[in-house]
């Protein structure tokens, strides 16, 4: 099969677009036809090998040839336990712990897959895995978000901001997208109602204060954030750089003073089966996917370019003819 292959951490240059073997699923597996795989800051990041977490599974080369972990596809056959999917089915998953769907074919374990909910597109499935359960676990089950709340998403204008920005105005809350400046109208299109552009205001240093701070792209210290959450608001990291994670772990809890400010890391808990809330919504209209661009199999190393370079508004997709 066709498949685009790593040995080394580093820039898109590293990818290769090659034949590789087929691969063949293990008894709990099921061999899945890939038709669309879609991009996510997470891929990014494991092909530089940076922040440093992005090499947990392989601290010198990646552990795993193959990226891409957010899929779309038919079910070609299955191992001899994997009961549940039959050939032909539809089916979506995220398999971000072993990746590999930058390739014609992967074998996923079955209890990582899920039926492609009804009406949805390839394309619209491969988006919503990853970047959907980040935003309804952060803004809906960890973020608690009210009615009348002032939500801040930090990265607003990528895959997760995309639907964390809908979810938070479905929800009631005034939101606050900060993104860089080439961003700024499209985070309004999504119902952000105040936008700022990073690279010209620090939102810490603005005297806002919000109920929650959804954090796609944190790069500061953790004492940044207590003063701009209101008393008992909540800060949750998501994504960005390994200091901070340290920090938001080590001293986050310790840091929240007598106000109850929480400082915490969103743990994501992964898999299309804890998505049955958003995908309703999808499904209901009430949330878009923005597909900003479109590439073939042979062209992920230009579009994992695109979207590290920044570039990317909503999720970038690769069909796999
Ligand atoms: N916690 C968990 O369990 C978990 C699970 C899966 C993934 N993740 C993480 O989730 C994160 C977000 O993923 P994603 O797919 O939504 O990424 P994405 O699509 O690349 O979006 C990130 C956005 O942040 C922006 N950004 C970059 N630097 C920024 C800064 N200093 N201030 C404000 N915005 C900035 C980017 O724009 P520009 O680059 O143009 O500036 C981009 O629009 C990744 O770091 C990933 O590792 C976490």
């Amino acid at each position: 099969m066709k498949a685009v292959v790593y040995t080394r951490y580093g820039p898109p240059d590293v990818l290769r677009f090659t034949d590789v073997d087929t691969p063949a699923p293990k008894d709990d597996e099921v061999l899945v036809k890939v038709h669309a795989v879609s991009l996510n800051g997470s891929d990014w990041e494991t092909l530089r090998g940076k922040p440093l977490y992005s090499r947990i599974s392989g601290p010198f080369q990646p552990r795993h040839h193959i990226l891409g972990s957010d899929i779309a596809g038919r079910v070609e056959a299955a191992g001899r336990d994997a009961t549940l999917f039959q050939p032909g089915d539809e089916v979506f998953a995220d398999i971000l712990s072993h990746m590999g769907g930058f390739a014609e074919y992967v074998c996923v374990p079955e209890s990582a897959l899920a039926r492609m909910p009804a009406g949805m597109t390839y394309e619209e499935a491969a988006a919503l895995p990853q970047a959907g359960a980040i935003a309804l676990q952060g803004i809906r089950d960890k973020g608690q978000v009210q009615p009348g709340q002032r939500v801040l998403i930090n990265g607003a204008g990528g895959g997760s901001g995309m639907y964390a920005v809908q979810l938070a105005k479905l929800y009631g809350a005034e939101v606050t997208g900060v993104d860089h400046a080439e961003k700024l109208e499209f985070m309004r299109s999504l119902g952000a109602d105040h936008v700022v552009d990073y690279t010209r205001e620090d939102f810490t240093r603005t005297g806002c204060t919000y109920d929650m701070i959804l954090d796609l792209a944190a790069h500061r210290s953790a004492f940044a954030y207590p003063g701009s959450l209101m008393p008992g608001g909540r800060y949750l990291y998501v994504g960005g750089s390994a200091a901070t994670l340290l920090q938001v772990l080590l001293i986050g809890p310790l840091i929240g003073g007598a106000q109850r400010k929480k400082i915490r890391l969103l743990a994501v808990r992964l898999g299309a089966k804890h998505l049955a809330p958003i995908i309703e919504l999808c499904q209901a209209g009430k949330i878009v996917t923005v597909i900003d661009r479109r590439y073939r199999l042979s062209e992920v190393p230009e579009a994992l370019r695109y979207l590290g370079e920044g570039r990317a508004k909503g999720k970038v997709v690769v069909i796999v003819e």
